[in-house]
C-alpha cells in the first residue's frame, strides 16, 4: 500500500492519480476526504489524516509501506507538526518515504524541509528527497489576479526561474514511491529552461492567444499589494522573500534529473495554459 498524504495539494493530487493509472494500491488523505471521492471512484483507497490529530495516524498508515510527505506551506515548526507522523509513520512500519523539499536544503539547516530531512536520516527510514523547484502552478496563485488581466506583474526584475510543473513533479513523486530505494536518493527537479518573468508573459501571450503584459513592479509597491488584499504580514514577508531570491537568480539552476526520471522531456511553463482562460 502506497499513501499520498495532502492529495488534495498541487503536488499529491497528481502523484496519486499517476500512482491510479499505474495500477498501484493507494491510500490517499486529507482533512477532509470527501474533497477526494473522485479519487476513491478511480480505485483509491479514503481516510481522514491530520497532523494536528495523532488519533488519525494508524488508520491511515496501516499496511503502507511507502508514502509522499507534502509540508503544507503553513506549517513551519515541523517538530511539532510533522515529526510526530514520521515517528508513527516508522512505528507501523513505513519503510520509504519520498519529501517534497527544496534546492539544496542541506545548506540551509534553518529551513523546514532540512529539518524534515535530517529527521528521517535520523529514523533510519529509507527516502527520495524531491527537491523540487519554482512551481509553474504558482503563476495561478500569487501572480494570478494580474494574469487574469492580462498583465504578469512581479518584482524579480530579470531574474529567472526554471518554473517546474507540478504535474510533472507527481508523476516523478510517484516513480519514487513505485521504484523505491534501500537508502537516500535525492533528485534535483526543475524545469528544463530558466526563463524571465518577461519571457514567461512572451511565451504564455502565445499559448492563450492573448496579450499578456510583462508589468515589473518596485519591491515596496509588491508589498503594498498584497497588504491591500490582506495578506497578513507573516506570509507577506515569506513571499517577498522568494520575489528577492528569484531577482538574484537564486530559482535559476536547470537541472537534467527531473527529464530522466520521468523518460521524456519535462513540461514547459506554458503548459499550464490549458489550465488558464484564453
Ligand atoms: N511553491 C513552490 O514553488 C515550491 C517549490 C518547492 C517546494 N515547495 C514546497 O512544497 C510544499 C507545498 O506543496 P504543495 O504546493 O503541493 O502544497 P499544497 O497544495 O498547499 O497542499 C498541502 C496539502 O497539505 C494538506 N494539509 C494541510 N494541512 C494539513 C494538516 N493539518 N494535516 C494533514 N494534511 C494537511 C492539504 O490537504 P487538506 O487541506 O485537504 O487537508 C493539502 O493537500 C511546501 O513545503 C513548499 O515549501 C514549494
Amino acid at each position: 500500500m502506497l499513501l499520498v498524504i495532502g492529495a488534495t495539494g498541487n503536488v499529491g493530487r497528481p502523484t496519486a492519480e499517476t500512482l491510479l493509472r499505474r495500477g498501484a494500491t493507494v491510500r490517499v488523505t486529507a482533512r477532509a476526504p470527501e474533497r477526494l471521492v473522485d479519487l476513491a471512484r478511480a480505485g483509491a483507497d479514503l481516510a481522514r489524516l491530520d497532523f494536528t490529530d495523532p488519533t488519525s495516524f494508524a488508520p491511515a498508515l496501516d499496511g503502507v509501506k511507502g508514502l509522499l510527505l507534502v509540508r503544507p506551506p503553513e506549517l513551519s515548526r515541523v517538530e511539532e507538526g510533522l515529526f510526530p507522523l514520521l515517528d508513527a509513520a516508522r512505528a507501523a512500519g513505513v519503510e520509504h518515504v519520498a519529501l517534497l523539499s527544496v534546492p539544496a536544503a542541506e545548506r540551509y539547516a534553518f529551513l523546514p524541509h532540512a529539518r524534515l530531512e535530517a529527521r528521517l536520516r535520523e529514523l533510519g527510514l529509507a527516502r527520495t528527497l524531491l527537491r523540487a523547484g519554482f512551481f509553474s502552478q504558482n503563476l495561478l496563485g500569487l501572480y494570478r489576479p494580474g494574469l487574469d488581466a492580462g498583465a504578469l506583474t512581479a518584482p524579480t526584475g530579470d531574474g529567472a526561474v526554471a518554473w517546474v510543473d507540478t504535474r510533472d513533479l507527481g508523476e516523478a513523486a510517484a516513480a519514487a514511491l513505485m521504484e523505491p530505494t534501500g537508502d537516500e536518493r535525492a533528485w534535483t527537479l526543475t524545469g528544463p529552461e530558466a526563463l524571465s518573468f518577461a519571457e514567461v508573459a512572451a511565451r504564455l501571450s502565445v499559448a492563450l492567444g492573448r496579450k499578456i503584459q510583462h508589468s515589473p513592479q518596485s519591491l515596496p509597491r509588491w508589498v503594498a499589494a498584497l497588504r491591500a488584499q490582506g495578506t497578513p504580514w507573516e506570509q507577506v514577508a515569506i513571499f517577498t522573500a522568494l520575489q528577492l531570491v528569484i531577482r538574484l537568480g537564486g530559482e535559476a539552476l536547470v537541472d537534467p534529473t527531473l527529464a530522466q526520471v520521468l523518460g521524456r522531456p519535462a513540461r514547459r511553463v506554458e503548459a499550464i495554459a490549458d489550465t488558464l482562460p484564453s
